[in-house]
């Protein structure tokens, strides 16, 4: 029988890590984080099975078990107490987001804090920015001042880095001004700057009570069929400055992760979104797959050119990297 070179490297588990292409490691992941306001919460996102929204209040034992897992970043999303049509909640220096970041600095100074600059999760609205009453269309320019307030407030709360999501056009410019003014030149922008207008966001907008109360977010978001245009805004946001750039979701569009590391020489981090974790956990939770597709998930993200991987699977991943899973 012909024992080609390829089986050969396969035949024990040794062999098979030793000329492994790609790994996962805890080091990659990033672990999303749903931050309530309000005292004593800690409920499970119906969408979302294993996911929860937790209260400032309790957020430290949440971050202790995340410290303790071994996960090394984490990104905040807040829900405020309350909503307006500007978005108050999302610059106000305690701010839910603001208060997270400086209570896990105080107990957890060696995690990394990622702080998701947009107005969606406060405004009354639901959308990213500032309605235009004549278009009911949100006001690119208007809003631009408010991204940089909100990125300048988590930047003073001590978030490592900025993650701008909203798709205004000239956003990374002027949040990067924003903070060079301020002070915060050594904090880097993670633009989520190819973002396509996906269903797949449904849970993450129950999550963090933030779908749109009319219209939706196609003029500010990419069209899911479109290639070229996300060479285009890579292009831009490089040139605006933009230090690492998101693509967003990430298991259908592993050609555009793939495009993005060919073209750029920053870091790319693939947003595993919402959607997509709530579809495979059904799945393995109903005993149709085997837990093992999660890490073929990561590994496939990986294997596109993803640096690190924003993922609600990241404490499972943990778990099966402590049990060896490969
Ligand atoms: C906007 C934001 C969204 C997500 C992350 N940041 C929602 C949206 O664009 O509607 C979605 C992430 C997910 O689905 O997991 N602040």
């Amino acid at each position: 029988m012909n024992f080609d070179r390829h089986r050969r490297m396969r035949r024990t588990a040794y062999m098979r890590d030793m000329v492994r292409e790609t790994k996962v490691g805890k080091e990659d992941l990033i672990y999303p984080i749903f931050v309530v306001e309000a005292d004593d919460v800690r409920k499970e996102v119906p969408s979302m099975k294993g996911v929860f929204q937790v209260s400032l209040n309790l957020l430290e034992k949440e971050l202790a078990e995340v410290n303790d897992l071994g996960i090394k970043s984490v990104i905040f999303f807040g829900i405020p107490n309350e909503k307006d049509p500007e978005g108050t909640g999302a610059y106000h220096d305690h701010g839910v987001v603001q208060e997270a970041c400086r209570l896990s600095k105080k107990h957890y100074p060696e995690i990394l804090v990622i702080l998701d600059t947009c107005l969606c999760e406060y405004t009354d609205h639901g959308h990213c920015g500032l309605i235009d009453s004549k278009t009911q269309d949100v006001d690119n320019d208007l809003t631009l001042p408010l991204l940089v307030r909100t990125a300048v407030s988590q930047a003073k709360a001590g978030a490592d880095i900025i993650a701008p999501s909203n798709m205004m056009d000239g956003f990374v410019s002027e949040i990067r001004k924003g903070l060079d003014d301020n002070g915060f030149r050594h904090i880097p922008i993670m633009s989520y700057g190819i973002k396509y207008s996906s269903k797949f966001y449904g849970p993450f907008r129950d999550a963090a009570e933030s779908t749109p109360s009319f219209g939706d977010r196609r003029t500010y978001q990419m069209d899911p069929a479109n290639r070229l245009e996300a060479q285009r805004e890579l292009e831009s946001d490089l040139a605006e400055g933009c230090d690492m750039m998101i693509v967003k979701p990430a298991l259908s569009y592993l050609d555009i992760i793939r495009d993005v590391r060919n073209n750029s020489n920053v870091p790319v981090i693939a947003y595993n979104v919402s959607g997509e974790y709530s579809m495979t956990r059904t799945a393995v939770d109903m005993g149709l797959l085997d837990e093992a597709v999660i890490m073929e998930q990561m590994v496939s993200m990986k294997r596109a050119g993803a640096d690190m991987i924003i993922t609600y699977f990241a404490k499972d991943i943990c778990r099966m990297i402590d049990e060896g899973m490969e």
